[in-house]
């Protein structure tokens, strides 16, 4: 591709389409320098509400606020160009009702300028999703593994073991496919359940500790980039960030203690005293 030619977003109908075509490479992305990174190779980057975990240090999603979403959503949107970029409306933020979700959805569009938001969704969230569609907000369903119900659930855990979770994932994604759901994420649950979520709706699924058959793959970035040293069974560490910076910060300390750094080439020197 020529230097000249202009890079344009991938827009909602570029993602409806990967279905049953090539998986949709999805990452996480929490700021510019990072999606800069990722923009190049991933068809969607989501500003997730992980980044209250990631980046933040909080013990679930929960604590998560629709200034960090917005303020992180606004970071991502300056670093990428060609990804489509979804952000997470956060825990509290779109439950209560339609009109609630619609406001909150547009405040986040409008001040990121991101394309699309994502909810969680259990079976009652189809309302908010028809609403939002309806008034021209794209929505992401989010089904299986719901990490904002945690405390509801008692911990991270991996859904559809009994028959009752199985057939309440299945319901979950039916009922955000028919509510107008452009993509849906399938999180936490065994390969035979997210094939047939896969079979079930219409719109792509994107499977995180789901299947390889799932229509895309999303995976926390900063997992699959090996930050952390415990990672879910999903998670495959496609590098050791970890190591590195360890690796860098050590070197660092050792040359600042001692007065290695900065040398020669680190410091500016004053210019050569003109002759008269
Ligand atoms: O918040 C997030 O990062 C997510 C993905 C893991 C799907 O919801």
């Amino acid at each position: 591709m020529s230097a000249q030619t202009k890079l344009r977003r991938k827009t909602v109908k570029d993602i409806a389409k990967a279905k049953g075509g090539q998986p949709l490479v999805c990452l996480t992305a929490y700021d510019a320098p990072m999606a800069a990174l990722l923009d190049p190779h991933a068809d969607v980057l989501l500003v997730g509400d992980s980044v209250g975990m990631v980046v933040h240090g909080l013990p679930s999603t929960v604590g998560v606020t629709m200034e960090m979403m917005i303020l992180h959503g606004q970071a991502v949107m300056r670093g990428s160009s060609e990804a489509f970029v979804v952000v997470d409306m956060p825990f509290g933020s779109y439950e209560t009702n339609a009109d609630q979700a619609f406001l909150n959805a547009a405040r986040i569009m409008k001040e990121t300028g991101c394309q699309a938001v994502k909810i969680e969704s259990g079976t009652y969230a189809a309302t908010q999703i028809a609403h939002m569609v309806a008034r021209g907000i794209p929505v992401m369903g989010h089904v299986g593994l719901r990490p904002q119900a945690v405390n509801v659930d008692g911990g991270f855990r991996a859904k559809g073991r009994t028959q009752e979770e199985w057939a309440e994932a299945l319901d979950e994604a039916i009922a955000a496919d028919q509510a107008g759901a452009f993509a849906i994420v399938v999180e936490g649950v065994a390969p035979e359940l997210a094939d047939q979520i896969t079979k079930s709706v219409k719109c792509p699924t994107i499977g995180i500790g789901a299947s390889a058959t799932c229509d895309g793959q999303i995976l926390v970035t900063d997992d699959m980039l090996g930050v952390f040293e415990w990672v879910p069974k999903f998670v495959k560490k496609y590098g050791d960030l970890r190591g590195e910076i360890t690796k860098a910060a050590k070197s660092y300390a050792e040359d600042v203690r001692a007065r290695q750094f900065p040398g020669d080439e680190q410091t500016y020197k004053l210019p050569k005293p003109r002759a008269n």
